[in-house]
């Protein structure tokens, strides 16, 4: 069975690419190498003693897509592909709505030309309005998005949802992925943020390693066990395993259908921080600052439906997923360093 992996070089695609590999799918994989690079799927076939096949452009080139469907007999396509910066989105709407949603409508186009009609969506725990109850089940109010890239994971959803109500032979899964975090456990691929890491952990890893100098822990004054903001933090493993699983359930099924990929529990910055420096043995120097504008206390997630439907669940720990990321910290200080 061969999948279509777009953005598979990325931080979430190679590991999935691994992941597929291991269960001896075949991979293809779409990757403009706009936020990653080749060299990540250069270690994903070393790590598995494996090939993929790699296409380097864009999703929206509907020539280079027909190629690829020309000359690989894809059953289900995997959908990473996406600009993800939540802050650069706000100043470059346009590129993030040109980006996200062309890239799905030119994709879908192409799959529904060559019949192919199960697609994998890379969703987000941003889809959900910030008044929802916790924990947050696939239920759970969805919309009033504060920022342009958690429009078009929203808008992406209602896409697929009306091409499945039009078309019963479609499948279309939303993968509604809460924080990932770590990386694979041999140090070789992981999470390679270009320019200043928006999110925690990676910067947590860049103090680690000495490229930064402390960490700005946002808010204190938060209705939490200590005041920090608690997320939903996921293994990039266990949420790669989560892809493959629901590869397995698109298979038999069509329709639309949202899961939460998050664990259930909720750490917050400051346990992220101890748990970092306890696990590893190495200090991360930071202060408390003021709120980050668009923050929330507390976000995680129900992980019922997955397990009952999807029969997926997290495995790791945070321990886990703070000794990993370290571990491809240190051995990759400039990250793939291109
Ligand atoms: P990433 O930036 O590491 O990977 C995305 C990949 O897509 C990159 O390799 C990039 O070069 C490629 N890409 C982007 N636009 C493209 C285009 N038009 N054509 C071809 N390739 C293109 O990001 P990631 O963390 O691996 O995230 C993967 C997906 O999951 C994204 O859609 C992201 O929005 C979503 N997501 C990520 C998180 C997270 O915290 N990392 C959380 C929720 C959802
Ligand atoms: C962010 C995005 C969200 C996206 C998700 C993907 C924002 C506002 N939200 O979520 O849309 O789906 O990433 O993973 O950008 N923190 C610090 N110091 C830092 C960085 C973060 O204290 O330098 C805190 C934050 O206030 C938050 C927690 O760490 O409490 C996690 O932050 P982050 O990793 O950015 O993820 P989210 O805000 O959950």
């Amino acid at each position: 069975m061969a999948i279509l992996v777009t953005g598979g070089a990325g931080y979430i695609g190679s590991h999935t690419c691994v992941e597929l590999l291991n269960q001896n799918y075949d991979v293809v994989v779409i990757d403009n190498l706009c936020n990653s690079s080749a060299e990540a799927l250069r270690r994903v076939q070393e790590l598995t003693g494996k090939a993929l096949s790699f296409y380097e452009g864009d999703v929206r080139d509907e020539a280079l897509l027909t190629k690829i469907f020309e000359g690989n007999a894809i059953d289900c396509v995997i959908h990473f592909a996406g600009l993800k910066a939540v802050g650069e989105s706000v100043f470059q709407p346009w590129r993030y709505y040109d980006n996200n949603l062309n890239a799905t409508l030119v994709l879908t186009k192409v799959m529904e030309r060559f019949g192919v009609k199960k697609l994998i969506f890379s969703s987000s725990a941003t889809v959900y309005t910030a008044d929802n109850e916790m924990p947050l089940k696939e239920t759970s109010r969805t919309g009033g998005c504060t920022n342009p890239y958690g429009w078009t994971k929203y808008m992406t959803e209602q896409i697929l949802s009306g091409l499945c109500t039009a078309d019963k032979t479609w499948g279309a899964v939303l993968l509604r992925y809460f924080n990932p975090i770590g990386a694979h456990a041999s140090g070789r691929i992981g999470e390679d943020p270009r320019g200043i890491p928006n999110n925690l952990m990676p910067f947590i890893a860049q103090v680690a390693v000495g490229r930064r100098e402390k960490l700005s822990v946002f808010g204190n004054d938060y209705d939490t066990h200590d005041g920090t903001g608690v997320r939903d933090y996921i293994h990039v493993v266990d949420l790669a395993k989560g892809h493959v699983a629901a590869v397995r359930y698109a298979a038999a099924h069509t329709g639309c259908e949202a899961f939460n990929l998050g664990t259930g529990i909720g750490y917050s910055v400051l346990d992220i921080v101890s748990t970092f420096q306890k696990v590893n043995g190495i200090p991360v120097p930071y202060e408390i600052t003021a709120r980050r504008p668009g923050d929330i206390a507390v976000c995680y997630a129900s992980p019922d439906k997955s397990r009952e439907v999807l029969g997926w669940q997290a495995e790791k720990t945070l321990e886990d997923m703070c000794r990993d990321t370290w571990n491809w910290q240190k051995h990759n200080p400039q990250g793939y360093g291109e």
